[in-house]
């Protein structure tokens, strides 16, 4: 007997099963399979037989799903759109060799498509998890009967094929559940558009997404998990006679796949069997910015822009009030309009997502040069590029019309060449390229760069019609099998600056306690102003942090290196014998709690302030977890950890704090990070951390935002419970307007408010499965689509836990040896 004890999405109640002790593979000819029997694949991995999504409903249905792994995770499901009624459906190979499923009255409510009839049928499962009817005296694949590879339902398993085979008129696609508990087909498709240059496009019944952007030679390059990564490999083919993308695995003792939910998002799980749970990877549409087409022709995309949304450089709105009230369905337009006759060319940009190509045309062994000549002789042809990055293939593609759903990708080496006026090619910025550049350098790099690339693009151009050698040798591209290693020192590596320690205790004034910002998790932090007259802040950590100098430098680069506008900036540290300091760029307005908890000072912030706020957090929470390549779980975020600039713009700091202290010695790694009030039930009871601890803390940030209230020491006169209780059981009376802090005038944004409560709660839920990964709040935040409702909050009844005083747990020295906790913070993409 399988024990199916965790609760998570995927849970599916069995009914009781009778496993054969002489397990088999196989199902011969006129051999039944009755419910509480299954087949299990020769190696052990998959299993298949009848079972039920909802223990409340009497629907079964016939399914293949992972044998050793809990929580259960269907794989595939025979009869999706017909279910047998009660327990007396039989699956049985008939001498029609069809592969059938009865009803209990006998009748046939299911059946294989099989191609032909053979002697002796029989079905077999495969330990790749494709259940395939053959004729027992033929291994060879290729005369197989049938297989379940051919008809997906909503995963893609390692070795599956997604796409057309155009020779036998099959078309291999993902089609989503209507919900967990009724695998009938749902609205959401994930499938292979053969029109132009092929790509994958996760579709609602007819209207597009999201689209995995174009192959670049290793990968799709908007696509889930599917950046470089020593797990896998992937395959995309395309040829007259079939088009498909496939993934591999290099171990087979690793279980990951590919399943587009009911909800329409794309979801790349990968099985932890340390943790017994499925990961969720890389979520796909990841944010606004996957929405097919939002910023309309010649728009950019940027998640890390606010508005996401701008033109191309040397494009301009066609509706420039639209654009502005961030209406962006009107697109852009040329700055100054093509003219074909007077010779037009064409202007580089890069680090992008290209655009759509259903409407390209391509040739798939044709130099950048070739290409180039054919868009220039046709003048209806608006861009052309070479899709594949790597270095060994030559894509020409060409499109047509307008160029659509561009994103900005730093980490993409694809770049487009876009017909232009001859008058804009000459002298001015070229902020396609400026714009990628811009995240990775400071200021002052980026203007000598600025310098030497307009030099050498007026050098460049000169040559650019004349020498078309030159314009071919510019396309260089490295290989990318080292890429997954190697990028994030290669690219980013910036030079740390070492301050020297006298300069520290002079701008701190020998750390005066008048230049005493707090103590934050790892140590005090002190205000100072450096000899120019820079206001800096200062940590100093505790002593008892020490790690080797070589790794604490490591570390520190490594942190300076995450760059974002909503994370506060580390600007260098200073050693000095045991001493460690980080130096950050100063925050005028102090943090966050001083704010919001604050009678008078909470005035300050009016609604579109806090919600711009919530944003900001959950934009750098996102980049954290995802975007920084370093996956960075922050494990302490807090109201005092959102530091406000200037302009009131949230700054999330000590992020990355856990990492300088993770590799201490043994005992030391066992300290629990984090605060009371903001830690979710899991780690505290378990020690079990991971990206949805911090969704969790983001959740009670943002209802703290909200209410003006601490969950923490949170009382009210009717009840015991605490703010997120408290929350939920508002929320559930409809009575969220009596949550809002009085100084929101809720009424003028009551659906914004709403929604952040409703966000805010599905993120404090008590199970992290349930709990909605970063990338899909700052979807939720941004969207007004329907939203699950949430179910109880972590802690809902256990209040009165915890009576310490509030403070980083890691700054206490007694608690660390009686907390487990497993570190997982490194995990690149
Ligand atoms: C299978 O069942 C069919 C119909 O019940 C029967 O005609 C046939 O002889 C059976 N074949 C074998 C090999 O048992
Ligand atoms: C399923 O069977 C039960 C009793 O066996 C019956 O009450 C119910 O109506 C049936 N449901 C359907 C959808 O046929
Ligand atoms: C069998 O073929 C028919 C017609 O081609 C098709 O409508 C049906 O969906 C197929 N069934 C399966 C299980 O493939
Ligand atoms: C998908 O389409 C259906 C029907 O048009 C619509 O009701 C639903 O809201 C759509 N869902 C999303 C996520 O767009
Ligand atoms: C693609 O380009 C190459 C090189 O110019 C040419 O030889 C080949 O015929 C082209 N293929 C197609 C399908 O046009
Ligand atoms: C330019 O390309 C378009 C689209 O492929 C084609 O219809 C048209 O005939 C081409 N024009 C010339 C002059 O080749």
């Amino acid at each position: 007997m399988k024990s199916f004890h965790r609760i998570c999405c995927f849970c599916f109640l069995l009914p009781h099963f009778i496993v054969l002790s002489d397990a088999t593979d196989t199902l011969a000819l006129n051999e039944t399979l009755a419910a509480g029997k299954t087949i299990i694949s020769s190696g052990g991995t998959f299993e298949l037989g009848f079972y039920s999504p909802d223990s409340s409903s009497n629907n079964r249905y016939v399914g293949i799903w992972y044998k050793q792994v809990s929580p259960v995770v269907v794989v595939w499901i025979a009869n999706r759109d017909v279910p047998v009624n009660g327990t007396n459906g039989l699956l049985k190979v008939t001498d029609q060799s069809k592969l059938t499923i009865f009803n209990g009255e006998g009748t046939a409510i299911w059946s294989t498509n099989s191609t032909r009839l053979v002697q002796k049928p029989v079905a077999q499962l495969l330990d790749s998890g494709n259940l395939v009817v053959k004729d027992a005296a033929d291994a060879n694949p290729a005369n197989y009967l049938w297989q379940s590879f051919d008809h997906p339902t909503d995963t893609l398993l390692p070795g599956m094929k997604l796409g057309l085979d155009l020779v036998k008129g099959i078309n291999r696609y993902l089609q989503s559940s209507k919900s967990k508990a009724d695998p009938s087909r749902g609205y959401f498709t994930y499938q292979m558009d053969p029109n132009g240059f092929p790509q994958l496009f996760l579709m609602n019944d007819s209207i597009p997404q999201f689209r995995s952007g174009t192959w670049d030679g290793t990968q799709f390059i908007g696509s889930p998990g599917l950046n470089s990564n020593p797990l896998y490999t992937y395959e995309f083919v395309n040829t007259p006679q079939e088009i498909y993308y496939r993934f591999d695995l290099h171990s087979s003792s690793v279980y990951s796949i590919l399943t587009l939910n009911s909800n329409g998002v794309l979801q790349r799980l990968n099985y932890n069997p340390r943790n017994q749970d499925w990961t969720d990877y890389l979520d796909a549409p990841a944010d606004s910015c996957d929405d097919y087409g939002l910023c309309n022709a010649y728009g950019i995309c940027s998640i890390a822009s606010s508005p996401f949304c701008s033109c191309l450089d040397k494009f301009v709105p066609v509706s420039p009030f639209d654009w502005q009230t961030t209406d962006w369905s009107s697109g852009c337009k040329r700055r100054v309009p093509l003219d074909c006759q007077k010779g037009d060319g064409f202007l580089k940009y890069s680090g992008i997502k290209l655009p759509d190509t259903r409407h390209s045309r391509y040739n798939q062994s044709m130099s950048l040069k070739e290409c180039e000549k054919l868009c220039m002789k046709n003048c209806s042809c608006t861009a052309y590029s070479n899709s594949d990055t790597t270095g060994k293939g030559s894509v020409c593609l060409l499109w047509f019309d307008n160029l659509i759903d561009i994103k900005k990708l730093s980490d993409s080496d694809q770049y487009i060449y876009i017909r232009m006026a001859s008058s804009e090619l000459g002298s001015g910025s070229n902020k396609g390229k400026i714009i990628v550049i811009s995240l990775v350098l400071p200021a002052a790099v980026l203007l000598l760069v600025l310098s030497l690339i307009l030099y050498f693009k007026k050098k460049k151009k000169k040559q650019q019609w004349t020498q078309t050698e030159q314009l071919s040798g510019e396309v260089q591209i490295g290989g990318t099998s080292e890429r997954y290693p190697s990028r994030e020192y290669d690219k980013e590596d910036v030079d740390l600056p070492l301050f020297d320690w006298q300069t520290i205790v002079q701008a701190t004034n020998y750390f005066s306690s008048d230049n005493k910002l707090g103590a934050g998790g790892f140590g005090p932090v002190y205000k100072g102003i450096l000899v120019g007259g820079q206001e800096i802040a200062v940590k100093r950590l505790s002593e008892y942090s020490m790690q080797g100098l070589d790794e604490f430098k490591n570390e520190v680069k490594l942190i300076a290196n995450l760059k974002h506008r909503n994370l506060v900036k580390l600007l260098g540290c200073c050693i000095q014998a045991k001493e460690r300091i980080l130096i950050y760029e100063y925050m005028p307005n102090r943090s966050l709690d001083s704010f919001i908890f604050d009678h008078d000072r909470s005035r300050l912030l009016d609604w579109p302030k806090r919600f711009q706020i919530i944003n900001g957090i959950a934009r750098g929470l996102l980049y954290l977890h995802r975007d920084s390549r370093l996956r960075i779980i922050h494990r302490d975020l807090k109201a005092g950890n959102v530091l406000l600039d200037i302009d009131m713009k949230p700054k999330i700091s000590d992020f990355g704090m856990a990492r300088i202290f993770a590799n201490e010695n043994e005992a030391n790694t066992k300290r629990v990070v984090g605060t009371y009030g903001y830690m979710p039930p899991e780690y505290v009871v378990d020690g079990y951390y991971s990206t949805k601890s911090d969704v969790y803390s983001f959740g009670v940030l943002v209802l703290e935002i909200v209410t003006g209230r601490k969950n923490r020491g949170f009382t009210h006169a009717s009840h015991n419970h605490n703010l997120l209780g408290h929350a939920w059981l508002l929320y559930k009376d409809g009575r969220f307007q009596e949550l809002v802090d009085d100084h929101v005038s809720k009424s003028c944004y009551l659906s914004e408010v709403i929604r952040s409560i409703h966000v805010g709660l599905l993120c404090v839920q008590q199970f992290p499965d349930d709990r909605p990964s970063m990338s899909s709040v700052v979807l939720m935040l941004a969207s007004d689509r329907a939203l699950p409702f949430p179910k109880e909050p972590g802690y809902f009844t256990q209040r009165n836990l915890f009576f310490e005083p509030e403070k980083s747990l890691s700054s206490t020295k007694a608690d660390s040896s009686s907390n487990q906790l497993t570190v997982t913070m490194l995990d690149a993409r």
